[in-house]
């Protein structure tokens, strides 16, 4: 894709501005400050390569620089040094990771905002985040760079799209019948915004179940298809779908486009895709999508730091608005949100120094993402084959996490045993990892192993920075409480577990102590009479 028209006027600004991996040469820049902020690693050129064919998209790929030398195994430890040590991160999906040169960049700009607010708020910031917007198009396969907006995160920009519902509602343009769908998984913030800004002014939620574990696409658009119907039911129309690109919990790809298909024969007026896992784990490319809206969050999968997502709206709408409101409201989403009020922009700033990064490995992005697919479901496999389970979806449904079945033997009968689990390997085995429960539909579709229902699984996520020792040490914290014939609901809540290990401490300590105590006072009885003699 040629994004030429709208990055033509960015790269003479970009060039006098000297983004944040160079800081701002000037007779007030503090040059210790200049040493540390200059640490950013060499930036090598990369060869697209995506390997395997699996990825398709590469619009911009054609823009990668050429590759010197990939990263190596040690510069991406290096890069992310400042992980606490001895933690088994197999939770990427979560809370992201951003790697040091980025944050290098980061702090750069935060120290250029401090030294001279005055010059950045009128000189660097719009400038800056316009050409992070740019950058996104690109990656995106977006028309134009106005139809991006940078936003904190996936939660702001279901509220933008469900306000503009809820506008509709106010102003009658919308009836009662009228109805929200979405999958029963759909992230708990979505939800909670269409309690808070649809359904008291009007409109139904229409819920689908998505059937899990899952085998394939079909048996997801057939009960999609179902709850489009239960849409239409009494007269109604069905306004907004919401579709997740990629679940939460459970983990699963849905598929999109074909999803989107339906709505669009079905007459469903707008989409609205929660992509928030998607950027840096799958291909996005918002024009095959379709959708109206298209959000993904930077810092999941796609190494900014907290926090920014990108919202991509197909139409520029004036209705769509940042739901806070500053100076800039009225001139369109990406201006609004590029503006909120004072606070740090710094996330959105560095969104040029996170494409520098991912350049360094093999086939930038899309080579990232094929090798954590490959590693996940390899990972995946070898964890369900050791506690005899089997994965949540076919390696097909998933992108760099995936749901791995816990034996039954563990009795996962309730959320609450689910996070008792998943404190249990923090604090006993710091192993980060989510775990989820699945209720029971008995019906054939229930999954066995050869103790009993399948009913508990862990969601594995692989980022460049994981080792197969990381998933090696959930298998044998698995099996171990499987020897100790350990059930979920004896393990110790976290606040327990905690209070154990403190105990625990306290009396080592002790013991020491005694011991120290006890030594002072034989050398004391040892040494007297000793003295007492020589005298
Ligand atoms: C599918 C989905 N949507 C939305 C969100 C909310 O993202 P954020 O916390 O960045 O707003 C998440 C977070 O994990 C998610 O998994």
């Amino acid at each position: 894709m040629n994004n030429d028209k709208f990055t033509a006027p960015l790269q003479s600004l970009h060039s006098s501005l000297q983004l944040f991996s160079q800081p701002m040469l000037s007779p007030t820049w503090n040059p210790a400050i200049t040493q540390t902020m200059t640490t950013l690693p060499q930036s090598h050129n990369s060869i697209p390569n995506p390997g395997n064919g699996a990825v398709e998209h590469n619009h911009h790929a054609a823009k990668k620089p050429k590759l010197g030398h990939p990263i190596s195994d040690s510069e991406i430890r290096e890069e992310f040094s400042h992980h606490q040590r001895g933690v088994a991160r197999i939770n990427n999906g979560s809370f992201g990771s951003c790697p040091r040169s980025v944050l290098v960049a980061q702090s750069a700009c935060q120290l250029r905002f401090l030294q001279q607010p005055d010059e950045f708020f009128f000189n660097v910031l719009r400038g800056g985040i316009l050409e992070s917007r740019a950058t996104v198009a690109d990656l995106i396969n977006a028309d134009h760079v106005d139809r991006v907006a940078l936003v904190d995160n996936a939660t702001t920009a279901a509220a933008i799209v469900l306000q503009q519902i809820g506008r509709r509602f106010v102003r009658g343009h919308f009836r009662r019948e009228d109805s929200v769908i979405m999958f029963h998984c759909a992230y708990q913030a979505v939800k909670k915004s269409i309690e808070a800004y649809v359904t008291p002014i009007g409109g139904t939620i229409v819920e689908v179940q998505l059937p899990f574990p899952v085998r394939s696409d079909e048996e997801i658009v057939t009960e999609f298809k179902k709850g489009i119907e239960k849409g239409k039911l009494n007269g109604g129309r069905v306004r907004l779908a919401i579709i997740d690109h990629i679940t939460s919990m459970p983990s699963v790809v849905l598929p999109v486009r074909e999803l989107i298909k339906i709505c669009r024969e079905q007459g469903v007026e707008q989409i609205f895709v929660d992509g928030a896992h998607a950027i840096g784990s799958l291909p996005v490319d918002v024009k095959e999508i379709g959708a109206d809206f298209y959000v993904s969050n930077l810092y999941k999968w796609f190494f900014s730091p907290p926090s920014v997502a990108f919202l991509y709206c197909k139409e520029n709408s004036n209705d769509v608005h940042h739901p806070i409101v500053s100076q800039e409201y009225g001139k369109g989403l990406p201006v609004e949100s590029a503006w909120v009020g004072m606070r740090d922009y710094s996330p959105q700033l560095v969104v040029p120094s996170i494409l520098e990064f991912v350049n360094r490995f093999e086939g930038g992005i899309e080579g990232i993402m094929q090798r954590n697919h490959d590693a996940v479901v390899k990972m995946g496999t070898m964890l369900a084959e050791s506690w005899g389970t089997i994965l949540g979806s076919p390696p097909e449904m998933c992108a760099s996490m995936i749901m791995v079945g816990l034996p039954s033997k563990l009795c996962v009968m309730c959320d609450d045993d689910a996070l008792r689990l998943r404190s249990y390997l923090r604090v006993y085995h710091a192993i980060e990892v989510p775990v989820y429960y699945q209720v029971l539909r008995n019906d054939d579709r229930d999954p066995r192993d050869k103790d009993g229902f399948i009913t508990g699984y862990v969601r594995i996520s692989h980022q460049v920075y994981n080792t197969v020792d990381d998933y090696q040490r959930l298998k044998t914290a698995i099996n171990k409480l499987l020897e100790d014939g350990k059930i979920c609901s004896g393990l110790p809540t976290e606040w327990f577990a905690r209070r154990e290990i403190k105990r625990y401490m306290f009396y080592s300590l002790l013991a020491g102590f005694g011991f120290w105590v006890r030594c002072i006072f034989s050398d004391i009885l040892f040494t007297c009479p000793l003295l007492f003699c020589i005298l």
